[in-house]
């Protein structure tokens, strides 16, 4: 049984028990992180506690800890569970309060975390790459808060596989924004193109790793929209994420994408996020 942290305890996951006031249960009222881990180490830890507190302060939650409080927290919490390579869920609700939109006046926030085994994408997902259709974004305007409330990102997902797809990229207003749960990158005429960070979409810290590393790489690259017919004349399109890294959407909406196999783009940066990640191990 994984050992979690629930506010300043770490227990066994079975023991850990939430209030059902708690206005995470009652309105999805949180907000989250997932950090992957590397060889016992956080990856890009600062950037993931800075995306927390910019959540946190888009919704108005008190962020209840400091950043060398959260490092200590999260290394203690991964180290409890074996190091080695995890995923590290945390989150953070406005805590227990009677059921009222309102924001209760002295919020204390609930702070839970848990770890999960981190495997890398399998060998045969890569090879091969993945199905993708394209869905209508039906989220709300709002989509670079991490929030807990996922609704709309379960409905989206759920509707991809059921149609034997891996992933959902989604369109809002003609334009390509990112996919249910990851971000979008396309090699569109020559350039690694990714939609523009804004309220569309989340900012992942996977997308800016792979745009710092086509600068020092000189792989062409811009942020610019991609539209929805972008898409079909895209020479290869992937979606990026923590914990599904880079992945080569081979067909899309049932047609191949370029020739129907990973591309030489997504070679080339797959190569070098291991080598960065190898890095990262070897400290
Ligand atoms: C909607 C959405 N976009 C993008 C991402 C990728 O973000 P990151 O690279 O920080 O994992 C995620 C990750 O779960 C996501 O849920």
């Amino acid at each position: 049984m994984p050992i979690v942290h629930l506010n300043g305890k770490n227990l066994p996951a079975e023991e850990a028990c939430v209030p059902v006031l708690d206005r995470g249960f009652i309105f999805g009222d949180g907000v989250y992180e997932v950090i992957p881990v590397f060889g016992g180490r956080p990856f890009r830890l600062s950037e993931h506690l800075q995306r927390l507190e910019n959540s946190l302060d888009e919704v108005r939650i008190p962020n209840p800890h400091s950043r060398a409080q959260w490092a200590a927290l999260i290394q203690d919490l991964i180290d409890a569970n074996g190091g080695g390579d995890q995923s590290l869920y945390l989150q953070v609700t406005r805590g227990q309060a009677p059921r009222d939109h309102a924001l209760p006046e002295n919020p204390a926030p609930t702070v839970f975390a848990m770890s999960n085994p981190l495997k890398p994408p399998a060998d045969e997902i890569l090879e091969q790459g993945i199905k993708a259709i394209t869905l209508d974004d039906i989220r709300w305007t709002r989509c670079h808060i991490k929030a807990t409330s996922l609704l709309p990102n379960i409905l989206l997902r759920q509707t991809a596989l059921d149609a034997g797809a891996a992933e959902a990229i989604l369109i809002r207003d003609g334009y390509a924004t990112e996919g249910a749960a990851s971000n979008l990158f396309v090699v569109l005429d020559g350039q690694l193109t990714t939609p523009p960070k804004g309220p569309r979409l989340l900012p992942g810290i996977t997308r800016d790793v792979i745009l710092e590393l086509a600068a020092a790489h000189g792989i062409p690259h811009r942020e610019a929209d991609v539209r929805r017919e972008d898409l079909a004349a895209a020479d290869e399109i992937w979606v990026t994420s923590s914990t599904k890294e880079i992945l080569p959407v081979t067909t899309l909406d049932d047609a191949a994408v370029g020739n129907g196999k990973p591309g030489p783009v997504f070679k080339k940066m797959y190569a070098l996020y291991q080598a960065n990640k190898a890095a990262l191990r070897a400290g």
